[in-house]
């Protein structure tokens, strides 16, 4: 089975052509990926309306460029997926409808994908996982502790109750100063850094749930900058180090309570699952790594190409729900929201 994926959610316009390996997993055959982020450095985020533009300049030439790098065509593909949402809705109506199209003219099926799902289906593609596992999906526009228990099967362990985990990287970095988007750029100063300088808050440590809050973290590090008066380069090595030591902290914590549910609840998982933009950060990698060996479990994580968005996982998410037999109709809505959990509760209007 061969899948074209399309992904124009946020800040990224991606193709991918993606096959299915007979064993399971699959094998990328093409990953076309043009980031829009030199466009909105300026405006320190994600502009929705340059993002769109952006979206329909490129996506025509993306496609191609990816079915050519695949050596196919449109005959020879099994599906087209695209992402539906949930994202930025002007970007995600450009990449559905030019997935809807492409699917009619070719005649073939076509599937509508939740950009969440694909996140937290991409250790499948490239690890060939079984169900289920616990997975913390990080990125910018999401943050929340997942078990995965097959496709379009998923319960929510814990979310964020303000801001997501990308985002208080990105607004951290704002603050210092520092170009968007801000997790890479944290991360490379946080190396030179000292993590136990600045004293910065642990929000939410050691509650009962498995939920996130990144308000009190921001406000200390706004506190830090402000009685720093012009920061050196020195202190936004420290706050870097400081910031990026109390979220790594933060996620062992809530990860090891979502794990007690999971393990009260449902059994064992098969492994720990690291997915989405922030999952890209080597010290919660190596974190969560260290924490999965002492559960006694597995750790997977995507390389981080994978972690950030891509077409290759719109495609295998398409395969998934393909292979189940899905197809999705052509009048498909865009959705700005779309939970994976459509039965847990909303935690401050974010999914
Ligand atoms: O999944 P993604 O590419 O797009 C969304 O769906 O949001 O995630 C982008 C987010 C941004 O907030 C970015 O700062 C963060 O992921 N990110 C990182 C790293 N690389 C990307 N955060 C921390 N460390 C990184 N190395
Ligand atoms: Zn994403």
């Amino acid at each position: 089975m061969r899948v074209l994926g399309i992904e124009t959610t946020c800040d990224e316009t991606a193709a991918a052509v993606v096959r299915l390996l007979p064993q399971g997993g699959g094998e990328i055959l093409s990953s076309e990926i043009l980031s829009q982020a030199a466009r909105h450095a300026p405006y320190g985020g994600v502009v929705p309306e340059i993002a769109s533009r952006a979206h329909v300049a490129a996506l025509d030439r993306l496609v191609a460029r990816a079915l050519g790098r695949a050596g196919v065509s449109l005959a020879d593909l099994d599906a087209v997926a695209a992402a539906a949402g949930p994202g930025l809705v002007g970007g995600v109506i450009v990449g559905l409808t030019a997935g809807k199209a492409l699917a009619l003219a070719a005649g073939k099926p076509f599937v509508a994908v939740n950009h969440l799902e694909a996140h937290a289906l991409t250790p499948r593609l490239t690890d060939n996982l079984a169900f289920p596992y616990l997975l913390l999906l990080a990125s910018g526009g999401h943050t929340q502790i997942v078990l995965v228990r097959g496709v379009g099967d998923h319960r929510r362990l814990g979310g964020t109750l303000d801001d997501a985990m990308g985002e208080a990287f990105d607004k951290t970095a704002k603050m210092l100063g520092l170009p968007y988007p801000g997790g890479p750029e944290i991360e490379r100063r946080a190396a030179q850094g000292d993590p136990a300088r600045f004293k910065l808050p642990r929000p939410m440590l050691g509650r009962p749930d498995a939920n996130f809050s990144f308000s009190g973290l921001k406000t200390a590090v706004r506190q830090a900058i402000d009685a720093l008066g012009t920061p050196s380069e020195r202190d936004i090595a420290d706050l870097c180090a400081g910031l990026q030591a109390a979220i790594v902290d933060v996620v062992v914590d809530r990860m090891r309570t979502a794990l007690r549910q999971f393990r009260d609840g449902e059994g064992v998982p098969h492994a720990i699952v690291a997915a989405g933009g922030v999952a890209a950060n080597g010290a919660l990698r190596r974190a969560l790594g260290r924490f999965a060996a002492e559960a006694g479990l597995g750790f997977v994580t995507p390389p981080p190409a994978l972690c950030t968005d891509n077409g290759a996982m719109i495609a295998w998410a398409g395969i998934e729900r393909r292979r189940l037999g899905a197809v999705d109709p052509l009048d498909f809505p865009p959705r700005a929201r779309w939970p994976l959990d459509a039965g847990a509760p909303p935690l401050n209007g974010r999914a």
